[in-house]
Formats: structure tokens, C-alpha cells, sequence
């Protein structure tokens, strides 16, 4: 399948934007979608073809918050690898945070994120700092970041703290149509903290975070997003308390739109069991009452989308105290069979909504132009998956050169098959 034309046929094809939830077959063509017809209707030539029977075949998934640590945190990952896990995990787009080292604060960095020699394997889509250095004091130039090809700004890792400073980014932002992307954490209420505070942490004897911490910023930002018109986007929220304030947001016409991880859906702070590092992460994990929140957002539409946060950390950084370790797990290969598993088989969500929460939407909110759809004329960019098959996730074979995550050893429901980025494959299983 390394050729300029490829037949995907008999696969059942879940396209949302296009309300396609059916037998089809697709033709690639020159890295655009060229033909998508009726089961056996494809009368022209082609190169290769791929049977995709008994398989799902959707549009490219595309993850909003990735964490790929290049320039700088080599030893913990790079473009090349991750993007690697991303193929694995049936990403054909990432969006690569700016917390890296040097901050992408500027267009060099943008410009350097981008180039070949970096050796992406699926489309990588930089979102730059907001403030300098991310240190929340002066304005990124917004308009050259997003020339050099930045899709959003963040200072994700760290809250946009000042009022004056978030108001006068989502105005700068609203100007040029880019997204503001918030991790909402007030860290001012809980200095030192490592994981949920509640019944767990004060057993643990660990300092916690409050869900307030995370909730009084969203209502802030919904306040300021209110003067501005800007579009906001929440990352990874974690608690009932900020969800239900994006809900009123979004009944009251803002664009106010958020983000969900796997492990925010799945796993409980319970669940750390004893001080194990792999399951601590920011936001952290937290109650069942706000896990069952999350479900219900995903269900209501209230929840825009999956996002891993992707966070690859080395093995020597993990292996220290709880308290002194770094936050954060990765999260690409395990996203698709998490959403099956626990949203599908579990929670009987439709698997087409899972599609729209994986890639329609993301595109949609990110203005990914041409993907997030299988329409005549947009990116070849497709993800197949086998909905049915079980299997056992062994971190030590993913592709990721970090190896921090909560869900080593777990039986799966559904995985990926093929990822196919511009009509060229990237990944088979
Ligand atoms: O768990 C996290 N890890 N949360 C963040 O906000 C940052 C991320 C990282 O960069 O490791
Ligand atoms: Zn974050």
C-alpha cells in the first residue's frame, strides 16, 4: 500500500460529518479522498487495495494535546517516536503543546517543529505559548506564531493566572480566530499538591487539589470569554464542577468547548493503589461522582472531544516519591481501545460518536481544514479499526520511547489496524 492509489474496500465506513454509518468502499487517490461509493462501484483503476471487511473505517483521529517534547526533552520523546505511537494509536494529527525546551514561544520553533528532518510520520500541528516563556507575563506575537503554523495558544502545564493577561490573550486570539487552550488550575489553593484532594489523599497523607481549583478558573474564563467572543477550549477537565459550567456556556451560545482524556473517563484516584507514579498526572484523577460526570458529559455533548495528553516521561523521573515525581502519562496507543472498551462496550455509546469525538470534532474546533472528514476532495487521511477485537496492551512494544502508563497489562476491546496519513500507510498491525 505504498502506492498513489488505494482501494479500501468492503469496510463499514463512520463518517459523522458526512451522516455515513455503512458499507463502502474509498478510494485514495493522490493523497485526497477521491471516490466514496457504494460496496463493489469502484469501476477505475487503482494501485493497491486494502480488504477491510468486518473493519471501521473513519476519518484520520486527531488528538488536540500531545505532549511530543521536542526541542529539548529528547530522552523522554521526540517528533519521530511520537508520532510513531500516534500512527499506532490510529492518530493520522497531533497538536503538539508548547511546554517543551526552548517554550515554542516564537516562530523559529513553530518553524523547526515542522521541518522534515524532524521525521513526523502523521500530521503534526504546533499550538504555541500564550505568554512568553509561558511565565504569565507578556504576550507571544499570536499573529506570527500562526503564520509559522500554529492552530492555537497555551501555556498548558500552567494556568493563564492574571485576569488582565487571560483577557487581553482571548481578545488578541478572538482578532485572529484562534483557539485559547486553558489548564485550568488555580495553584495558588494548593501548593505542594500531588494528587485529588478527598477521603484518598488525606489517607495517603498527600497534599491535593481541590476540584474549586480547577472549576474557579473555567468560571473565570467563561466570564472573560463573555466580553471577548473568543473561542476557549478547556483541556483535560477533570471535575462535575467545571463541566457543568461549560454545559451553561454552551446554552448560552459562547464558544466555550472542552476536552476530555481516557483517564479522566476510566480511572479513579482510588485507583493510585500504592504511590504508583504512572497514575499521577495534572488535572489528577478524581472521584467517581466527577468520572461519572465526564460519561454523561460524553453522552450529552457536552464533551467536544478526546484528548490523550500524551505526557512521555523517563523511566528514572518516574521511579522517585510520589510527591516528586512528574506529572503526566502517555496516552496514544491506548486512547481508541479505552474508547471502545469503556465508552462502547461499557457505556454503550455509539461508535459513531466515538469517531465524532475523535476526529469530526477536534478538526472542527481547531479549524483543521479537509480532515476530520472522508468527504470527496479532503486528506486521505484514515483510520481503520477492528471494533471487536480483544487483545492485551504490553507498554514494553508500544512505540512510544516513555513507558509511564497506568493501563500496562489491560485487556482491550478494539484496535487499530491501519493508519493511513495522505493516502500513504504509516501504520499496520
Ligand atoms: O500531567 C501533565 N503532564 N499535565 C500537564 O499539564 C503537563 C504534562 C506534561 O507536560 O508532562
Ligand atoms: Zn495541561
Amino acid at each position: 500500500m505504498s502506492s498513489t492509489s488505494v482501494l479500501i474496500r468492503r469496510g463499514h465506513v463512520i463518517d459523522p460529518a458526512n451522516n455515513i454509518d455503512r458499507p463502502m468502499d474509498i478510494l485514495l487517490r493522490e493523497g485526497r479522498v477521491a471516490a466514496i461509493v457504494e460496496p463493489g462501484g469502484i469501476k477505475s483503476d487503482y494501485d493497491e487495495d486494502f480488504d477491510a471487511h468486518h473493519l471501521i473505517v473513519a476519518p484520520g483521529f486527531i488528538d488536540l494535546h500531545v505532549h511530543l517534547r521536542e526541542p529539548g526533552q529528547q530522552h523522554k520523546e521526540t517528533i519521530a517516536t511520537g508520532t510513531q505511537a500516534a500512527a499506532a494509536g490510529g492518530f493520522t494529527s497531533v497538536c503538539a503543546m508548547p511546554n517543551t525546551a526552548p517554550v515554542n514561544d516564537t516562530p523559529d520553533v513553530t518553524t523547526w517543529m515542522l521541518q522534515p528532518d524532524r521525521g513526523a510520520v502523521v500530521n503534526v500541528f504546533p499550538v504555541a505559548a500564550a505568554t512568553v516563556g509561558s511565565s504569565g507575563e507578556k504576550l507571544t506575537n499570536f499573529r506570527d506564531l500562526q503564520r509559522a503554523g500554529a492552530v492555537a495558544v497555551s501555556d498548558d502545564g500552567k494556568p493563564i493566572l492574571d485576569d488582565n493577561l487571560m483577557r487581553e490573550v482571548l481578545r488578541t486570539a478572538a482578532r485572529l480566530e484562534l483557539p485559547v487552550v486553558q489548564h485550568a488550575e488555580d495553584p495558588r489553593m494548593h501548593p505542594g499538591a500531588s494528587m485529588n484532594y478527598g477521603a484518598n489523599s488525606l489517607r495517603m497523607g498527600l497534599r491535593g487539589m481541590p476540584n474549586t481549583s480547577e472549576s474557579s478558573i473555567v468560571l473565570r474564563d467563561i466570564r472573560l470569554t463573555r466580553e471577548s467572543r473568543a473561542h476557549l477550549h478547556v483541556a483535560h477537565i477533570s471535575t462535575a464542577e467545571a463541566l457543568e459550567a461549560v454545559r451553561r456556556a454552551k446554552k448560552e451560545n459562547l464558544r466555550v468547548t472542552a476536552e476530555v482524556t481516557p483517564h479522566h473517563f476510566t480511572l479513579l484516584d482510588e485507583n493510585i493503589g500504592h504511590y504508583d507514579t504512572n497514575f499521577k498526572m495534572n488535572p489528577p484523577l478524581r472521584s467517581a461522582a466527577d468520572r461519572d460526570a465526564m460519561i454523561a458529559g460524553l453522552k450529552d455533548g457536552t464533551l467536544d472531544c478526546i484528548a490523550t495528553d500524551h505526557a512521555p516521561h523517563a523511566y528514572h523521573e518516574k521511579e522517585q516519591e510520589f510527591d516528586r515525581a512528574p506529572f503526566g502519562i502517555i496516552g496514544l496507543e491506548t486512547a481508541l481501545p479505552i474508547a471502545i472498551t469503556v465508552l462502547h462496550e461499557h457505556f454503550e455509546i455509539p461508535l459513531l460518536r466515538v469517531v465524532q469525538l475523535m476526529s469530526t470534532n477536534p478538526a472542527r474546533l481547531f479549524q483543521l481544514m479537509h480532515r476530520g472528514t472522508l468527504a470527496v476532495g479532503a486528506f486521505a487521511d484514515v483510520t481503520i479499526f477492528d471494533p471487536k477485537l480483544r487483545w492485551k496492551y504490553q507498554a514494553a512494544t508500544g512505540y512510544s520511547k516513555s513507558k509511564n502508563t497506568p493501563f500496562d497489562g489491560w485487556d482491550f476491546t478494539g484496535k487499530v489496524m491501519a493508519t493511513i496519513v495522505g493516502g500513504k500507510p504509516v501504520y499496520l498491525a
